[in-house]
């Protein structure tokens, strides 16, 4: 928040979602308010207040009460004054109190800061607390005159992650990875894609991830092809390939993983072509990232083995430059390479400066995730059809490189066989 001449910051929770009658899907608080409370309980409101020039930022929650009746039936609340304690906020306000008191704390401030348009309640909320300050003009209290968008600055802040936040990532990894190896364990001909997810999420909850970090997607054979599949109702077949995208998200920080390996326990001839043309790529990609790079380089260096590799197993015609410059691979490629990851699957952050995409930075973390996606066509080899394959991984950009966090799911074709044919002989 620009300092110096003051201003107002509002970042509210996530509101509890209604799912049926008086079933409330699982609750998870807001990524910016959680990265800057760690208070997770809804119901609550964040308010910063920064004064004029040399005067320390005052942190401000309002939260549920204690309220013994309701905490009988739904569990404990910290209360304003707990809340304060634990957390360290400056102060803490029951959350009935917010509305009188955002007028309050609006009078005379320069500046508010607030997720403009993100939520229609919200927008109202905020719009009517300026609207009663406004209505005391004449007692001489002004409404802040800038109103600017919070999200700018955390979206920033959130893109480079501290040490705290990696440590939490690379655990939420560890535990994914393995969800990932119980999958492969699982997998035989005759099994059914839910009952693999149920294999991953059980990994998940076991090691205390909160939730997936996204609907996980079990998808064999031709469901494969299909970029966002989670019907995951499917029987999973002899010759089949299966691509699982599934993460844990721990302590509001998700991992995002993919692996692509056959029913069967053994690729066939067709399937560790494509497979191995995507692990190139992806090779090819992390090598790319490092502190000066941007953050399409990895995705530039995975589409030139990927577009190569099509050329070579005649799922494109003509040359190397004339397939990326018509996209024509985007038949079998239709995605980009990397997102930030962080507390979002789909990371804040921004993705470009002005014209030019964003460098990368040490700390930062992001997926690399290339892929080869083959849907049945009178033009492509029947050998390939439905065949789909993304590898992901998570790279932490470091001062040299980056670290991979999630190479403990196996990925090199011999490391899948072997792990799968170890797991039949158990
Ligand atoms: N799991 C979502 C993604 O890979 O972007
Ligand atoms: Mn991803
Ligand atoms: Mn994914």
């Amino acid at each position: 928040m620009a300092r110096g001449g003051g201003g107002i910051a509002v970042i509210p929770t996530s509101p509890e979602q209604a799912r049926n009658r008086d079933t409330h899907y699982p609750y998870r608080a807001d990524s910016y308010f959680q990265y800057l409370t760690g208070f997770t309980e809804p119901e609550a409101v964040l308010v910063i207040v920064v004064g004029a020039a040399d005067t320390s930022p005052q942190s401000m929650l309002f939260c549920r009460e204690k309220n013994l009746e309701r905490e009988i039936w739904d569990g404990f609340r910290h209360g304003p004054e707990a809340a304060r304690d634990v957390f360290g906020f400056d102060a803490a306000h029951a959350i009935s109190e917010l509305d009188s008191k955002l007028a309050e704390l609006f009078a005379n401030q320069p500046a508010l800061w607030f997720a403009i348009g993100y939520d229609a309640g919200w927008d109202r909320r905020i719009a009517t607390a300026l609207n009663t300050v406004r209505a005391e003009s004449r007692t001489g209290k002004r409404a802040p005159a800038t109103i600017r968008d919070v999200r700018a600055e955390l979206d920033a802040m959130r893109l480079v992650k501290d040490a705290a936040e990696l440590a939490i990532m690379r655990r939420a990894a560890e535990i994914s990875t393995a969800a990932h190896i119980r999958a492969m364990r699982f997998v035989a001909p005759g099994r059914f894609e839910y009952e693999v997810e149920a294999e991953l999420l059980h990994e998940f909850r076991r090691h205390g991830c909160e939730y997936p970090a996204y609907t996980s997607i079990v998808a064999g054979g031709a469901n494969s092809c299909v970029l966002h599949y989670v019907g995951n109702d499917q029987v999973l077949r002899e010759g089949e390939l299966l691509l699982i995208d599934a993460g844990g998200e721990l302590n509001g920080y998700a991992s995002d993983i993919t692996r692509s390996f056959p029913v069967s326990g053994r690729f066939s001839g067709p399937q560790a072509d494509v497979y191995s043309l995507v692990l190139d790529a992806q090779a090819a990609a992390i090598a790319a990232v490092r502190p000066g790079a941007t953050f399409a380089d990895p995705h530039e260096a995975a589409l030139k083995v990927l577009v190569q590799g099509m050329i070579d197993l005649k799922l494109l015609s003509g040359s190397l430059d004339a397939a990326i410059e018509a996209e024509s691979y985007k038949r079998f490629y239709m995605h980009r390479t990397s997102h930030w990851l962080g507390k979002d699957v789909h990371d804040a952050g921004e993705y470009k400066e002005g014209d030019h995409w964003a460098p990368l930075t040490s700390g930062m973390v992001l997926t690399i995730e290339p892929g080869c996606y083959i849907r049945p066509a009178d033009d492509v080899p029947e050998a390939f059809w439905n065949i789909g394959v993304r590898i992901e991984d998570d790279a932490v950009v470091t001062a040299e490189g980056c670290e991979i966090i999630t190479l403990a799911a196996p990925k090199k074709i011999a490391d899948i066989e072997a792990l799968m044919r170890d797991a039949r002989a158990h």
